[in-house]
């Protein structure tokens, strides 16, 4: 890849094909060579079963061609036609409550049904025959946002429950071992028959969906459900290589969100792709009060460590967004910024969601590039500059991202948490985002790897509540700080087994030597204002190079004892009071902290200063809200100053060089406007 792909998702058949050529026009002026188009349009290019029509889109794509750009297609399965549906409404996917969902809505299917495994494998096989030779088909999108379903999370419908019966079997070869690992002695749950085990519908008026089932079945469902949409993709992949072998294939995953391992589902893909909403709080989001800069930098990490190599934003906001209710419109600027974000942390492709606001349907009010009117606007002009800026950004595209320090985020221990938060306010990501965070404001580069990627590279793994423990985990972490890793532990760890039962060992487990520390007892805290003597925060001291510095822990308390353990923090109060609540173990080469409470933002910042400074990781220091991140080519260093804040600020450059955007040559402080960013290249020489 030579130059930033850049362009937008078009939906040529919501308007008038009159517009098309004015449409392309605008887009080549902008500086635009690549659109997605057609992964909504199933009903356009099947209209009935077996009649095929591409005309239209074949017009669109010339048009397009003619003004220089090049096209990604979806396959369009997220929007299966009411004929479909119609003829086989046992497609139509069953949520939590056991309700079947109607037609109305798009990602009504089930990924299991077999009428919808024929008639995905008809209408991708015609339309990759239709384009396999096309000049400007260069790439391919697999369905859209695969892992929810229209009405819920996960379907529960009897071709489900069948192919769960059978994904057990596998798993687990017979029943006695089946109903061993998952305990089913605990009321009278124990199987006789694969055909007897259910699929966890909602079986408790209120509390999470999956509170009340056996924890170790849940596991293997959330388990499974994942599986059904790796071997769903599997299905389209399996086609578009066939037909389409010198096409990319990628897929528009979403971040942060829980409910497929990412890791299986980018394996089969050429290029990871992502949709980027930051004025938009999903509502997986662990984060009260929406996104802010760090988590969208960690959800780009994340996407970029799935593969270990750069992405593709297939969606990237570009206006106020929402269905019923709109996010605030992005301020003057903050698209540019978004997008250099997204460059920033690995992105080689920005495609931003929607070029014209539609006039039609549920998302009249997700903004595009273009208002409903068509005329272009402010932000049409903002995406204009930046179409220019990204033309001297080229030689930076396939820039590698140093990271020396990983955070582990286990699919496994998302589900087990899914099941039984623990916490009232406790969420796996949001304590994942607190590591981040800190991390990121000392603007040290970080990978998100799960149990499956390799970790030992890193110099530091921080493991925050490392709840559920599969495969070696413990031996590997051994081995690991033993020939000189930092590892960071957390409170509920090493508390499951891989099956989601509860170990036979004090806590944190497996873990419990490598620590040095034995959990005596523990406590969730409520949320502030719950009162004494449970009400969070609570005071402990860290002592960081003999000083003490006053921090809180807002949701948990381990109480430890130490066994060969150094106390770096202790609780000062409550119930706990002088217990251990932070310590440190030296093992070989390496070291072991241990952190028994959910700590505030001082406290996350004191420690990982301190990890960093005993892994000897430089970070480098910038004004809140100011990110760094540094990208390096062929011995060339590529600096991103990104100021996400309103105000302008003074910042102490980590280098010198030439700033490209600009063309200018600077150097020591410059000052940085609100909202805006500099990208410094700089040579060996000018460091
Ligand atoms: C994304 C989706 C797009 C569009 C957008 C706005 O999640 O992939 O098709 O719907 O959200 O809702």
């Amino acid at each position: 890849m030579t130059e930033p792909l850049f362009g937008v998702d078009y939906y040529p058949e919501h308007w008038n094909a009159k517009r098309w050529p004015v449409d392309a026009k605008l887009m080549q002026q902008a500086g635009m060579n690549t659109v997605r188009l057609a992964e909504f349009a199933w009903s356009r290019m099947e209209p009935k079963e077996g009649y095929f029509d591409f005309a239209w889109l074949d017009e669109a794509i010339e048009i397009l061609m003619a003004y220089g750009i090049r096209v990604v297609l979806g396959t369009p399965t997220a929007a299966p036609p009411a004929w479909l549906i119609s003829a086989h409404p046992e497609i139509l996917p069953v949520n939590e409550d056991g309700q079947r969902a109607g037609f109305g809505m798009r990602r009504h299917y089930c990924p299991t049904q077999p009428a919808f495994w024929s008639a995905t494998q008809h209408i991708v096989e015609v339309m990759a025959t239709h384009y396999h030779e096309h000049p400007a088909v260069f790439a391919w999108q697999v369905d859209n946002e695969l892992g929810n379903i229209a009405n819920g999370i996960r379907c529960h419908c009897s071709s489900c429950r069948a192919a769960f019966q059978q994904w057990l079997q596998q798993r687990h070869e017979s029943l006695e071992r089946l109903n061993s690992a998952w305990g089913t002695v605990f009321w009278s749950q124990e199987y006789t028959a694969w055909e007897q085990i259910p699929v966890p519908v909602r079986n408790v008026r209120s509390g999470s969906p999956g509170s009340a089932h056996n924890p170790a079945l849940y596991l293997d469902f959330a388990r499974f459900t994942s599986d059904t949409w790796v071997r769903y993709q599997q299905l389209q992949v399996r086609i578009l290589r066939d037909l389409c072998p010198h096409h990319l294939i990628t897929h528009n995953l979403m971040g942060l969100f829980p409910y497929v391992d990412y890791v299986a589902l980018a394996q089969d893909l050429d290029v990871v792709s992502w949709d980027n909403y930051p004025r938009l709080p999903t509502p997986w989001s662990p984060f009260n009060g929406g996104w802010n800069a760090s988590h969208i930098a960690m959800a780009h990490d994340l996407m970029r460590s799935l593969k270990g190599r750069t992405f593709w934003v297939m969606e990237q906001q570009a206006g106020p967004s929402g269905w019923g209710r709109l996010s605030p419109t992005p301020l003057p600027g903050e698209i540019r910024l978004w997008t250099l974000q997204s460059i920033a942390h690995g992105a080689e492709a920005i495609v931003y969601f929607r070029w014209r606001t539609c006039r039609v349907g549920t998302e009249q009010y997700w903004h595009g590039v273009l208002p409903h009117d068509g005329t272009p606007g402010r932000r049409y002009q903002e995406v204009l500059q930046v179409g220019g800026e990204l033309r001297r950004l080229d030689e930076l595209v396939s820039a590698t991202l140093p990271a020396e320090v990983a955070i582990l985020r286990s699919y496994d221990v998302l589900w087990a948490f899914e099941a039984q938060p623990t916490a009232e306010a406790l969420s796996y990501d949001d304590q994942i985002g607190r590591y981040y965070r800190a991390l990121w404001r000392r603007n040290v580069a970080v990978d998100l790897v799960t149990e499956d990627r390799p970790w030992e590279p890193y110099r530091v793994l921080i493991a925050p509540c490392l709840f559920v423990l599969r495969d070696n985990i413990p031996a590997r972490l051994h081995a690991w700080v033993e020939a000189g890793g930092m590892l960071v532990l957390t409170f509920r760890s090493g508390v499951k087994d891989e099956h989601n039962n509860v170990v036979d060992l004090p806590l944190p487990g497996e873990l419990c030597e490598l620590a040095g520390v034995r959990v005596v007892d523990y406590t969730a805290l409520l949320p502030a204002g719950s009162g004494e003597p449970f009400g969070g925060p609570k005071s402990l001291e860290l002592i960081i190079d003999g000083t003490s510095h006053p921090v809180s822990t807002d949701m948990w308390m381990d109480e430890l004892e130490v066994n060969g353990a150094q106390v770096i923090g202790r609780y000062r109060g409550g119930v706990f009071d002088g217990s251990p609540a932070v310590t440190m173990r030296r093992i070989g080469a390496g070291k072991v902290i241990y952190v028994g409470a959910s700590l505030d933002d001082a406290g996350q910042d004191l420690l990982m200063g301190m990890v960093l400074a005993g892994a000897g990781i430089a970070e480098v220091s910038s004004p809140d809200n100011v990110e760094i991140v540094r990208r390096v080519h062929k011995g060339i260093d590529y600096w991103f100053i990104l100021n996400h804040g309103m105000a302008p600020q003074e910042i102490l450059l980590p280098a010198g060089g030439v700033e490209l955007l600009t063309g200018r040559t600077i150097s020591g402080k410059v000052v940085v406007n609100g909202l805006d960013a500099l990208v410094i290249r700089s040579q060996p020489e000018q460091r």
